[in-house]
């Protein structure tokens, strides 16, 4: 693996093998001293250009704990806020001795610029782009659906039979696009709920089925529910159909619609939660609920991402 940039450029072996390099990264980090030598002496920048807190935290947690040093960039305060070009930014990073390059952009296909331009050389890790995709949410989401739904032993499995249910919306999503590819590349079947208005043209030609009505998707059984933020911040022009009170009422995972879920079947956010609007905090905050076990995993599978990409360059030197 080069880069780590979109999840159509996985196989199933591949993501398999990030999947079970995050189990054996979170069972290190149960240990009293949680720190590995493993990438000592390079150096992480991460380089956000829109707010995170998890995507952003964890990055700089997985890397400090493989023994990296890390940079943190964000646009607010930067030159980029003068003007600078992303690739005078990328140049900067790299003559500053960047081993690689983890980069959260507003716009989609910013990471795979970086990646494929040729103004750098380092391996380019997604954390975000626009609505396109977000690769490593996708991976955790996965780790976690795997931990609950795939038995005991998940390693060498992956989520075949399993049904998830992604709710919301879907339009602005770059984590419903990669949990769509990454958990169909695993096997499992996903439905997409959401309004009409919220549903990306060309969405009927993904590998998944896409209904209108949450709760009749609900009471066709479901081993697991993600719930999706209203990115109300990507609405251009502040138009929302349904209204907020609508939505809620039609597209809420309330206490009562949980409720109804299969004994078994578990609740995830990929967070931030509008809690009340979405999702009900109950619901959020119930035994069901993983969105804690979520931002785990993260460190988790960002450890498994940074190490594939940079552990053999470490080796060579
Ligand atoms: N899930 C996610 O990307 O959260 P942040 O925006 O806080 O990083």
């Amino acid at each position: 693996m080069r880069h780590f940039i979109s999840i159509a450029d996985l196989s199933r072996a591949d993501a398999i093998a990030v999947l079970d390099t995050a189990e054996q990264m979170a069972a290190t980090q149960s240990r009293s001293i949680r720190k590995l030598p493993t990438l000592v002496g390079t150096t992480v920048v991460n380089l956000f250009m829109e707010d995170s807190t998890r995507t952003r935290i964890s990055f700089e947690a997985a890397a400090k704990r493989l023994s990296a040093d890390v940079i943190n960039f964000s646009a607010k305060g930067s030159s980029l806020s003068k003007g600078e070009s992303l690739k005078d930014t990328a140049l900067t990073l790299q003559a500053m001795g960047a081993d690689a390059i983890v980069v959260r952009s507003p716009s989609s296909g910013a990471a795979h610029l970086l990646a494929h331009a040729g103004w750098v050389t380092q391996p380019i890790v997604n954390a975000g782009d626009g609505t396109h995709e977000h690769p490593t949410q996708a991976m955790l989401d996965a780790f976690t659906l795997r931990r609950h739904l795939a038995g005991d032993d998940a390693s060498g499995q992956g989520l075949d039979g399993r049904h998830v249910v992604i709710v919301g919306d879907i339009l602005h999503s770059r984590v419903a696009r990669s949990n769509v590819l990454l958990l169909t590349l695993l096997g499992a079947r996903v439905t997409l709920v959401a309004p009409p208005s919220l549903v990306p043209v060309g969405a009927s030609a993904w590998p998944c089925e896409v209904v209108y009505d949450l709760d009749e998707a609900l009471a066709a059984g479901t081993d697991a529910v993600m719930m999706l933020r209203v990115q109300r911040e990507r609405m251009i022009g502040g138009g929302f159909f349904p209204t907020p009170a609508e939505y809620t009422r039609r597209f809420c995972l309330t206490t009562s619609r949980a409720a109804r879920l299969d004994d078994h079947a578990i609740v995830l956010h990929p967070g931030p939660m509008n809690r009340g609007f979405e999702i009900a905090g109950d619901v959020a905050d119930s035994p069901r609920s993983v969105i804690v076990e979520q931002v785990a995993a993260g460190v988790s599978v960002r450890m498994a991402v940074l190490y594939q990409l940079l552990a053999s360059t470490t080796q060579e030197s």
